[in-house]
C-alpha cells in the first residue's frame, strides 16, 4: 500500500499566530505531500520494499537498494519528520514539560531553559535545511543534535523525542530571514503530552 499524508490533527490556523496559517497549508499540502509522492516513486520501482514502514527502511538504509536509497533517504526522512512535526505541535501548546521527561532533561542539560537554548542554538547553526533534534542516544542519554537536510536520527541509531523543521518553508512567509524568532516562537506550539508519549515510547 502506497505512503499517504496523515491529515494534519488540527485546523491549518490553529497555531496562530505563532505559525500562520498560509505557511501550514503550503508545508502540510504541499511539501509533505511531495516528499510522499517521490517516496512511492521510488518504492514503486522495488515492490519488495512495499510492506514496510518508513521508519524501518530509516532506521537500515544500507539494506535499501542503491539505486532508490537517496531518495528513500531524503523522501522517507521528509514523511517521518513531518509526520513527528504535525503531533508535537497543537493549539494551546507550549510551557514546560512533566514528569520523566522533565527529570530527564534538567539531568541531562541542568534545566529546561538551558536545554532549550541548547536546541535553539543547534537550530540557528544549522547551515541550509535541516532539523534540530532532542533524541535518545543509544546509550540511553538524552542529547540535542542536528540533522541536514531531511536526514532523521533513527538513520544514526538515535530516537527521535523531538524536532523542529529549521528548513525556510517552515517560516520564512512569517518571519523572512529570522530564524531565531521562529524558533523561539515555536515553543508556544509545543505538545509536551505527545512528546511525552514519544519519550516513553523511547524506552
Ligand atoms: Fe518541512
Amino acid at each position: 500500500m502506497a505512503y499517504e499524508v496523515p491529515p494534519l490533527p488540527y485546523d491549518y490556523a490553529a497555531l496562530e499566530p505563532h505559525i500562520d496559517e498560509a505557511t501550514m497549508r503550503l508545508h502540510h499540502d504541499k511539501h509533505h505531500q511531495a516528499y510522499v509522492t517521490n517516496l512511492n516513486a521510488a518504492i514503486e520501482k522495488h515492490p519488495e520494499l512495499s510492506g514496510k514502514s518508513p521508519e524501518d527502511l530509516l532506521q537500515d538504509l544500507a539494506a535499501v537498494p542503491d539505486d532508490i536509497r537517496p531518495a528513500v533517504r531524503n523522501n522517507g526522512g521528509g514523511h517521518v519528520n513531518h509526520t513527528m512535526f504535525w503531533q508535537i505541535m497543537t493549539p494551546g501548546g507550549g510551557g514546560t514539560p512533566t514528569g520523566a521527561l522533565a527529570q530527564a532533561i534538567d539531568s541531562a542539560f541542568g534545566s529546561f531553559d538551558a536545554f532549550k537554548a541548547q536546541f535553539n542554538d543547534a537550530g540557528v547553526k544549522r547551515f541550509g535545511s535541516g532539523w534540530t533534534w532532542l533524541v535518545k542516544t543509544s546509550d540511553g542519554s538524552l542529547a540535542v543534535v542536528s540533522t541536514a537536510n531531511q536526514d532523521n536520527p533513527m538513520s544514526d541509531g538515535q530516537f527521535p523525542i523531538m524536532g523542529n523543521d529549521v528548513w525556510e518553508h517552515a517560516y520564512y512567509l512569517k518571519y523572512q530571514n529570522m530564524r531565531p524568532k521562529y524558533l523561539e516562537a515555536w515553543w508556544n506550539t509545543v505538545n509536551w503530552a505527545e512528546i511525552n508519549r514519544r519519550f516513553e515510547q523511547a524506552g
